[in-house]
């Protein structure tokens, strides 16, 4: 009975097609939260299906950052066998809807006022051609940094908020015998610490220019550059040696252990810590990444949703997407996800302090004009210019390049990707 309210209640606000049955259809969802925090969130997903009727086939890619799972939806597409929805990002929606791929979920984001409930910086991106394509779930912080205090008050060290600072603390920490920088040898990890440096070094008019489509060639070959990898290559002293090719959630373990003092990661690390029944304050804090407070470098997930053959799975994939949008499922996601709610006139009353850093962040950022799209998570530039990124700042964190040939290789490779 339950069941049947919720989806009659749902039929009258999304223009579904009228149905009493208790199976309104079933969704195959690709997706890469495989972490413990990432798992609970989506497993609330499924279960709001599973409420509404929508029984759900799980197609988990694991690797953070997505990817592996880009590339497994790639060979899924290019077979004429896509999902019915998948975890798609930023440009890459665009993309995915210039192949002619993508469902439009329109009639739902209609009905359901989306142009009023999204700030433009997420609806923009949702849509193609003007038409809702996709639904997003949430907005992440990327300019984070996780501490674990205790490693801090045992080595007398201090929160750094300035990467000059950074230097002095993480030495502190490591002659007390800690990893100063818990970090992942991944390239989408170090596309990320590299991110931070390039914000908190450059400032947020340098980082749109450089990095943000369109790229501006002539301020990526600047001396800033230059400084940026000069700073991004003082780091490789502070993470281990282990440290390639790990999962960046065993790094966030490692500050939560206290084997490491800090991470540098977006706010899904969040995640870990409360599935690992930690506090903030007392157990870890979060503070912006150096040098980068007051800015915000977004990340925005979203499903996009496939062209479907049959009524019945479009019908699954417009009660998905107003099941997203709803501010039950907001609230709760995104308290086990890490992040902040997507659309507006949700509640902060249950967040934590970091998200509500992260919600004044973002509404004082964009007044400022430092708010940033992430380029380390597909927001900002193609995915050609992400992968040139990636490939060169990899390249060099792994490397002893110096900063000028790290700049130069990453000039040399992002022009020859535009
Ligand atoms: C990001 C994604 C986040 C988080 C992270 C690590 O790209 O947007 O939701 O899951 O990867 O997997």
């Amino acid at each position: 009975m339950k069941n049947r309210m919720k989806i009659s209640t749902l039929a009258a606000t999304a223009l579904l097609a009228t149905t009493t049955s208790v199976s309104a259809g079933e969704v195959e969802v690709l997706h890469w939260w495989t972490s413990g925090g990432e798992a609970a969130s989506v497993n609330y997903l499924k279960d709001k299906l599973s409420d509404a009727g929508v029984s759900w086939t799980d197609f988990a890619v694991a690797g953070g950052g997505g990817e592996n799972a880009m590339t497994v939806l790639k060979s899924r597409a290019i077979s004429g066998n896509p999902p019915t929805a998948a975890q798609i990002k930023g440009p890459s929606i665009q993309e995915w809807g210039d192949l002619g791929f993508l469902a439009d979920i329109d009639g739902v984001a209609q009905a359901n006022d989306w142009d009023n409930l999204l700030p433009s910086v997420v609806s923009d991106v949702m849509k193609h051609n003007g038409k809702y394509v996709a639904a997003p779930v949430n907005v992440h912080r990327v300019n984070w940094m996780w501490s674990n205090p205790e490693v801090f008050r045992y080595a007398g060290a201090t929160i750094p908020t300035t990467w000059d600072d950074f230097m002095v603390q993480a030495k502190k920490l490591q002659s007390a015998g800690f990893i100063a920088l818990a970090h992942g040898g991944q390239a989408w990890q170090d596309a990320t610490l590299f991110e931070a440096v390039v914000l908190g070094v450059g400032g947020a008019d340098y980082y749109n220019s450089a990095f943000v489509n369109p790229v501006d060639l002539d301020v990526l070959n600047s001396d800033t550059t230059v400084e940026v990898f000069e700073t991004f290559g003082k780091l490789r002293q502070f993470v281990d040696a282990n440290s390639p090719g790990r999962d960046w959630n065993v790094a966030t373990s490692m500050v939560i252990e206290g084997k490491a003092g800090m991470q540098i990661m977006g706010d899904w690390a969040k995640g870990e810590f409360k599935v690992a029944g930690k506090n903030v304050g007392t157990d870890f804090i979060c503070t912006a990444a150096p040098g980068t407070s007051g800015a915000h470098t977004f990340n925005i997930d979203s499903f996009a949703f496939f062209k479907q053959s049959d009524a019945a799975s479009s019908e699954a994939q417009n009660i998905m997407a107003a099941e997203i949008l709803g501010t039950d499922f907001q609230t709760v996601f995104n308290l086990n996800k890490g992040s902040i709610p997507a659309r507006l006139g949700v509640s902060r009353a249950e967040f934590d302090s970091c998200a509500h850093d992260s919600m004044d962040a973002f509404v004082a950022a964009s007044a400022s004009g430092s708010l940033v799209p992430s380029f380390a998570h597909g927001m900002a530039v193609s995915s050609a210019v992400s992968g040139a990124i990636y490939d060169s700042v990899t390249n060099f964190f792994n490397s002893d390049q110096s900063a000028q040939e790290g700049a130069d290789q990453l000039v040399a490779s992002v022009s020859s990707a535009l």
